[in-house]
Parts: structure tokens; C-alpha cells; sequence
């Protein structure tokens, strides 16, 4: 069976509640395509506001980020629990500006995506080689150790109900996009590491997205290619634009 494309917004720290709500109101009508699942990761500050106006449509609500605890004294953080009682249904975990800036190592986002599984949340979980990696030829390694890594513990069930995004650090925010070769490349590669962590059917159900500088010019080549399963998309999320890399189709 054919995996159900899913283009999600990646919107970062950008739109305050009331800008979200306009963004939300000038994409609804770009944003109708049956054929695709359409995510909004949002600030956790946006995701009332937004879980409101999106009531009536297709898009559905995810969070940016989560604690790796289930509740109490952990000042600042936002739970599981109260992302799903929020209408949350995605999470993005691990994504390389969180690995980055603020030091979330493998062991930790490993206790966050088993976490989001525990309380019926959806991760899409985020790897990526820097352009060092990349250049001194041990991306797959690397893109394997994190997949490994992160995924302790998760049943082939719940393996296989997840999103995983290839986001190449390079590409992110640079204008700098992977050819659709390399996309294809890397996400087969994933692909190939799930199957040896569980299994085929397990490996062909798992859905992976391509992320870093995906635009409306260059979305349909990348979708195009078997092992890209969908966008995970910064900039041109905040945009009009978002509406034709959902239908890219089209
Ligand atoms: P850009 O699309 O702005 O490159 O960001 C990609 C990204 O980091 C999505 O999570």
C-alpha cells in the first residue's frame, strides 16, 4: 500500500498567537489537498489559538517540542499530557537547532519519543548530518547511529505510526536544498535501518520526510522520489507558498 504523503509546518520560534491566527486564516484556503496529511508545529504559546482556527479543516496540530518528564517541578517545560489534552498529534523531537543550541543528546530524545508514544502522541523525529559530516563521507553512519539511538525501546507498532525527517543541517535556513538524489539517498538509507531494526512491512508503514530549504520550485522533485515520504518546512511554512508544496500534486 502506498504511504499517505505528510507535509508539516515547522514554524519555529516565529508568529505570536495572533499573527498564528492570520497565518492560519491566509493558508485555509490554499491548504485542501485530500491526497496529503497537512501538520502545523507551532509554538506551544500558538497552539490553542491555532487548534481553534483550524477546527473544520484537514490540518492537524503539532507541537515544536516536549518534556521527557511526565509532570512536576520542572519549571518552563510543557508535558506530553498537556499537549495531547491541547488536540496535539505530532511532536517534532530532536530537531538539530534543539540538538544544537540547547544540547538534547541521543539518550534524552530517546526518553522524549518513547515519552510521546506513551501518552499517544505522534513524533516526528529529526536527524541530520552537519556539512562536516557530509564532507568527510560519514553521513549514513552517523544518520544511522542517531536513528539507533533514538529508537530504544519503541515496538515495531509504534515504528511504524511515526514520522522521521531527514533534515541536513546544511540545508536548514540556507537556501541550500539536497538534491533530490542525496534526499532519496539518505531517506532510503533510514529506510534500510529500519528494516534491520524490526523488520520489512515495519520499514515500508514508517513514514520519512525530507527537510531544509523545501520550497514551492523544488518540492515536486523531491516527492517524487520513493523513499521521501513527505516535508518537513521552516520558511516557506510562514508563507503562502506552504499551500503549493501541499499541493504538489496538483
Ligand atoms: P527551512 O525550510 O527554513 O530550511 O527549515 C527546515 C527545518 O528546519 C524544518 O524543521
Amino acid at each position: 500500500m502506498a504511504r499517505r504523503k505528510i507535509i508539516a509546518g515547522n514554524w519555529k520560534m516565529n508568529k505570536t498567537p495572533s499573527e498564528a491566527k492570520e497565518l492560519v486564516e491566509t493558508l485555509k484556503p490554499l491548504v485542501n489537498n485530500p491526497d496529503v496529511d497537512v501538520v502545523y508545529c507551532v509554538p506551544a504559546i500558538d497552539i490553542t489559538t491555532v487548534g481553534e482556527a483550524i477546527k473544520g479543516t484537514n490540518v492537524m496540530l503539532g507541537a515544536e517540542n516536549m518534556s521527557d518528564q511526565d509532570k512536576g517541578a520542572y519549571t518552563g517545560e510543557i508535558s506530553a499530557a498537556m499537549l495531547l489534552d491541547a488536540g496535539v498529534k505530532f511532536v517534532i523531537i530532536g530537531h538539530s537547532e534543539r540538538r544544537g543550541y540547547y544540547h538534547e543528546d541521543d539518550a534524552f530524545l530517546n526518553r522524549k519519543v518513547l515519552k510521546a508514544f506513551e501518552n499517544g502522541l505522534t513524533p516526528i523525529l529529526c536527524c541530520g548530518e552537519s556539512l562536516e559530516q557530509r564532507e568527510s563521507g560519514v553521513t549514513l553512519d552517523w544518520i544511522r547511529l542517531q536513528i539507533k539511538s533514538d529508537l530504544q525501546g519503541v515496538t515495531r507498532e509504534q515504528a511504524a505510526s511515526m514520522v522521521i525527517a531527514y533534515e541536513p543541517i546544511w540545508a536548514i535556513g540556507t537556501g541550500k536544498t539536497a538534491t533530490s538524489d542525496q534526499a532519496e539517498e539518505v531517506c532510503g538509507a533510514i529506510r534500510k535501518t529500519i528494516a534491520e531494526i524490526y523488520d520489512e512491512e515495519t520499514a515500508e508503514k514508517i513514514r520519512i520526510q525530507y527537510g531544509g530549504s523545501m520550497n514551492a520550485g523544488n518540492c515536486k522533485e523531491l516527492l517524487a522520489k520513493p523513499d521521501i515520504d513527505g516535508g518537513l518546512i521552516g520558511g516557506a511554512a510562514l508563507k503562502p507558498d506552504f499551500g503549493k508544496i501541499v499541493n504538489y500534486d496538483k
